[in-house]
């Protein structure tokens, strides 16, 4: 076990909320209909053009690309002032000690978002400095659940994929790491995150050693 890759959205921060919040006022407000909660399960992990083109056959609306481009551009407004709020305290429990925890043992950390937000919002919060590779939505092509996001992440940190864990809340994401040939740690409840290695609620009180007994028994 010599790398750990994590999610950003509801793993490292509390934005998960956020994405659901700026969806669904523009569903209610531009599109005429709502989402809900489970609906959006289905958004985590998948890309701002992807996510706007299945809430739009959700509520079977079709629209032109202008108006496409125009309505992902104004929920990322919103999102974006959302997210400008956030303080320290929006990291998720446990995070700071495990990741502080992983340096200390020598584990590499990556970050693997498809958000073109991460670098922005780790800065925000002060967590940049924690990762040793950062590729977000700027430097992928394809979104989760294809593993380009994490195979690159093994890739700038010259780690083998079979020695890397991925960190996710999105069933999208899980699939990803699976497909990249990772372990996964499932963020969130087992009922949903089904293919994933483990599932915890958050990382409070968990140790990147735990995980190695877990995961890594041989070694
Ligand atoms: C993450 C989130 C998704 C979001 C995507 C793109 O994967 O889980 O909900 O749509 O990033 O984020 P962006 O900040 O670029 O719109
Ligand atoms: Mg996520």
């Amino acid at each position: 076990m010599q790398a750990f890759l994590f999610d950003l959205d509801g793993v490292i921060v509390d934005t998960a909320h956020f994405h659901y919040q700026a969806w669904r006022r523009l569903a209610n407000e531009k599109l005429g209909f709502d989402i809900s909660e489970e609906f959006n399960e289905s958004l985590k992990g998948i890309s701002r053009t992807e996510s706007l083109d299945r809430i739009l056959a959700h509520g079977g609306v079709s629209l032109d690309d202008v108006t496409k481009e125009a309505y992902a551009t104004l929920k990322n407004q919103w999102y974006v002032e959302l997210v400008n709020q956030m303080t320290p305290a929006d990291i998720l429990p446990g995070i700071i000690e495990f990741l502080a925890q992983t340096r200390a043992d020598g584990i590499k950390i990556a970050l693997g978002s498809v958000s073109k937000n991460a670098k922005p919002i780790l800065e925000h919060i002060g967590i940049l400095s924690a990762f040793d590779a950062i590729i977000d939505g700027t430097k992928i092509s394809k979104g989760k659940p294809d593993p380009e996001v994490f195979l690159k992440g093994a890739e700038e940190l010259g780690i083998s994929p079979s020695e890397c864990v991925v960190f996710e809340d999105a069933v999208a994401g899980i699939e990803a790491g699976l497909r990249a040939g990772m372990k996964t740690v499932g963020i969130g409840q087992a009922e949903v995150l089904t293919k994933a290695d483990i599932v915890r609620s958050d990382l409070n009180n968990f140790t990147p050693n735990e995980l190695k007994n877990i995961l890594f028994p041989e070694q």
